[in-house]
């Protein structure tokens, strides 16, 4: 036998053929029952196998039990691998992983248990212009993960048709420990929340309709959606929930102060006297671990007379409630400018400058800050010394929440 070209051997059932240099490492010794041609030379003697059990009562009736056994065994298999193509695989469910000195989440995701496969199906959604109307809109266009999935440096992101959103993207990470969402707390739940931005005109400006459609065309999504849901439908709420799930799973809790205050590292003494000055200035409203408590108050930014946004009453219709806006967490500050719910300030520096001198008196500003925060440059300096301990860049790079 040479090598390359077919070989063939004679194994008892018939000739089996075998192409030699497609299996270069193996010898023919060892490459055992390749039956592509076999079946006919077994049909071929099944006769004289018949006419020799007839010679014998006893062995026909033996062999009838194997002929209904041969006709069932093939058959039950088949049975079972249909139902075994209809039943899905047990989810790899998840529970949050809680960091050290955290409260309890606040979001409960009720009716939305998450899963390994649900946030992934979540993650590629997020990433996938498919939800937006020309393609070029993913979540992922307007929440970066290099920025805290916040705009990279810009005051307010672009949308579909090259439009401008009303407000700065806020940074989507520890989503669960927050009660409501948005500058203005519209939405009770990330799940809620996820619809808007798909439907918005100067978002995504697509319709549900059109995304299932484009969902379902396309194999990979059929598969995640029917695995995590359990049906072979996709419907809006599958999306959204979906979303959720990767939105909420979000957590980020391993800078350098989490470090420092894990007894990991030490803080330089600039970091140390910022982080004392933050203490005494600042935590009242940006309170540790979280460095929010997701209030809402107005800390005297002049209105935008362009934008005309008074925050949460224009959700709640409340006159108490004008220019209130939800306090945003300050982990990975440093990383996520534009500041502000309108990203009207690009440093750190501009948004002290604005506590130390730049607040306007109204009659919903926060009484704390009716004098202003007095910090000296230097103090000011260590403070931001201190806030750019706040980063955790092991969150911004993490490949496992970037594009798949
Ligand atoms: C065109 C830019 C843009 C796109 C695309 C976009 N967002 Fe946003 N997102 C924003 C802006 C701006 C806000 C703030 C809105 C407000 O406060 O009124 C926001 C707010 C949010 C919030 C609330 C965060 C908080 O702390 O209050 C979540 C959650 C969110 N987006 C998730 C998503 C998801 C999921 C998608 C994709 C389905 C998405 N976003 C697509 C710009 C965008
Ligand atoms: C009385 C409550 C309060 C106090 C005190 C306070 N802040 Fe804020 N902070 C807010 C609110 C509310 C916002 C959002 C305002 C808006 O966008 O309209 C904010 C926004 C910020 C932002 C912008 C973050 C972003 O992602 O846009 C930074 C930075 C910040 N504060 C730092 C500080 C520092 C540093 C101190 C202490 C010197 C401080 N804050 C004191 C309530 C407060």
């Amino acid at each position: 036998m040479e090598d390359g070209g077919w070989g063939m051997v004679d194994d008892g059932w018939g000739m089996t053929y075998f192409h030699i240099s497609t299996f270069p490492h193996f010898h023919i010794s060892s490459f055992s029952h390749f039956h592509i041609f076999s079946f006919p030379h077994f049909f071929s003697r099944l006769p004289f196998a018949v006419c020799r059990l007839t010679l014998h009562e006893k062995m026909k009736k033996s062999f009838t039990i194997l002929l209904i056994l041969a006709v069932l065994i093939p058959l039950s298999w088949f049975i079972g691998s249909c139902t075994r193509f209809d039943r899905t695989e047990p989810l790899d469910y998840v529970t949050l992983d809680i960091p050290d000195g955290f409260p309890a989440p606040v979001q409960d995701f009720a009716g939305n248990r998450f899963s390994r496969e649900g946030i992934e199906l979540g993650r590629r959604l997020f990433y996938d212009g498919i939800l937006s109307k020309d393609g070029n809109y993913p979540c992922s266009s307007c929440h970066q993960q290099i920025a805290g999935f916040g705009t990279f440096e810009h005051d307010r992101s672009h949308g579909y048709n090259n439009s401008h959103t009303l407000r700065n993207a806020p940074v989507l990470f520890n989503l669960a420990w927050q009660d409501k969402f948005h500058w203005d707390g519209a939405f009770s739940s990330l799940r809620e929340e996820a619809a808007q931005p798909i439907t918005g005109q100067i978002e995504m400006a697509e319709t549900f309709e059109n995304v299932i459609r484009k969902l379902k065309n396309d194999g990979a999504y059929r598969i995640m959606f029917r695995r995590v849901f359990q049906t072979a439908d996709i419907r809006a709420e599958h999306i959204q929930k979906a979303l959720e799930q990767f939105t909420g799973s979000l957590i980020s809790a391993n800078s350098k102060y989490d470090k420092f205050k894990r007894g990991e590292i030490n803080f330089t003494s600039d970091e140390q006297a910022g982080y004392v000055l933050f203490q005494q200035h600042c935590a009242s409203c940006h309170p540790e671990p979280l460095f929010t408590d997701y209030s809402y108050r107005n800390i005297g930014l002049p209105v935008d007379n362009f934008l005309n946004d008074y925050g949460k009453m224009m959700v709640t219709g409340l006159s108490s409630d004008s220019l209130k806006f939800k306090v945003p967490t300050l982990r990975n500050v440093d990383i996520s400018s534009n500041y502000m719910h309108d990203g009207r300030f690009n440093t750190i520096q501009q948004v002290l400058n604005h506590y130390r001198s730049g607040i306007q008196q109204s009659p919903t500003l926060e009484p704390a800050l009716i004098g202003g925060i007095s910090l000296t440059t230097t103090e000011a300096g260590q403070m931001i010394r201190f806030l750019r301990t706040l980063t955790d860049s092991s969150f911004l790079i993490n490949p496992a929440l970037s594009r798949p």
